[in-house]
């Protein structure tokens, strides 16, 4: 198969277009045809080396951990799912990608429901489950207040929307460039710094020192959760790792997420398309700000 990866670790354009060995599902894995693929913090991490996991790949990587796409091989156990079926959801973690490519694996799924545009089903699976994994660890419910600390970004801009589906009051922190995209998802934007109004609990998306604020303004410890402040644990602050750490996640959700769309109550922000050859372009917008939801790969635009 043809697919995007990277032979060395470099700047975006170390990414190329090259064949690759079609992969094959393990048990309580499936195969999909690729249709679209969802640009990542990590994918750009692996590939510029700088991530502790770039050490442990066998180069050339294919990057991208979310893809959507139709069903056409089914690893041994697996029911719910069979050849033909149109799904959306992340490959398997050992493998730290796989997306970008004619054919994937994944490792968990939802069943794509017809109203998701593709390029949102492609972006939408780690999204998914870290937010609902952090929201249930914040036990958030309805008539709560949530900050958001990162809210417009690929995963923020999906737990705005999952905590107002739980029936919060969600305040979004970004700049002022992404307030009136926080509004579009039903969040009110403040601005980081500036909350003046009592919250019950706290998100920390961004990963960027906030969390003595965020301690403050919801008055413990217990009330914050991060997803990439690593000094989060030293501060009495959960860091929610999901799978990698052994606690439970939030694979739940996309079927959530399905039931939502279906309603249409969610979806999935997309920043903008790529086809494959133009990966290097995708991961270095995903690179800039203000970022606000997913870039995506297109993986049926040809030439590949
Ligand atoms: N723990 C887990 O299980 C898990 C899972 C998925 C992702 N993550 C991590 O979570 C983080 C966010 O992921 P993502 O996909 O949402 O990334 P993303 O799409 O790149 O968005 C990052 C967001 O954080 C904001 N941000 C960055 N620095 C900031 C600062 N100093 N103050 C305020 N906001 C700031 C960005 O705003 P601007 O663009 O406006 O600067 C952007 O909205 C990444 O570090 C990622 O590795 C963790």
């Amino acid at each position: 198969m043809l697919a995007v990866r990277f032979d060395r670790f470099g700047p975006p354009d170390v990414l190329e277009i090259g064949v690759a060995p079609d992969p094959r599902p393990g048990p309580g894995q499936v195969r999909v045809r690729v249709e679209a693929a969802g640009v990542s913090p990590v994918d750009l991490a692996l590939r510029a080396g700088t991530s502790p996991g770039s050490k442990h790949l066998a180069l050339p990587h294919i990057p991208g951990v979310d893809a959507a796409g139709v069903v056409d091989e089914v690893g041994p156990g697996v029911v719910d799912v069979a050849a033909g079926d149109e799904v959306f959801g992340t490959v398997a973690l050992a493998a730290l990608g796989g997306a970008t490519a004619e054919y994937t694996i994944l490792d968990f799924w939802g069943r794509k429901p017809a109203r998701m545009p593709w390029h949102e089903a492609g972006g939408a699976g780690s999204g998914v489950e870290t937010a609902t994994r952090a929201l249930d660890l914040l036990d958030v419910r309805d008539g709560m207040t949530l900050l958001v600390h990162g809210a417009a970004g690929g995963v923020g801009s999906i737990v705005v929307q999952l905590a107002a589906a739980r029936g919060a009051r969600v305040l979004g922190a970004a700049r002022v460039e992404s307030h009136a995209f926080l509004e579009s998802l039903g969040a009110r934007p403040v601005s980081p710094g500036d909350v003046a109004q009592s919250v019950d609990r706290a998100l920390d998306v961004a990963g960027a020192g906030a969390l003595d604020d965020l301690i403050e303004i919801t008055g413990s410890a217990d009330h914050v959760v991060t997803l990439a402040d690593f000094e989060g644990p030293a501060k009495g602050v959960r860091l929610s790792m999901g799978r990698p750490a052994g606690q439970a996640d939030g694979r739940h959700g996309l079927a959530q997420v399905a039931a939502l769309v279906e309603r249409g109550l969610f979806r999935v922000p997309v920043r903008e398309v790529f086809p494959p050859h133009e990966a290097a372009a995708a991961h270095a917008l995903a690179a800039r700000s203000p970022r606000q939801g997913k870039v995506i790969i297109d993986a049926t635009r040809i030439p590949y």
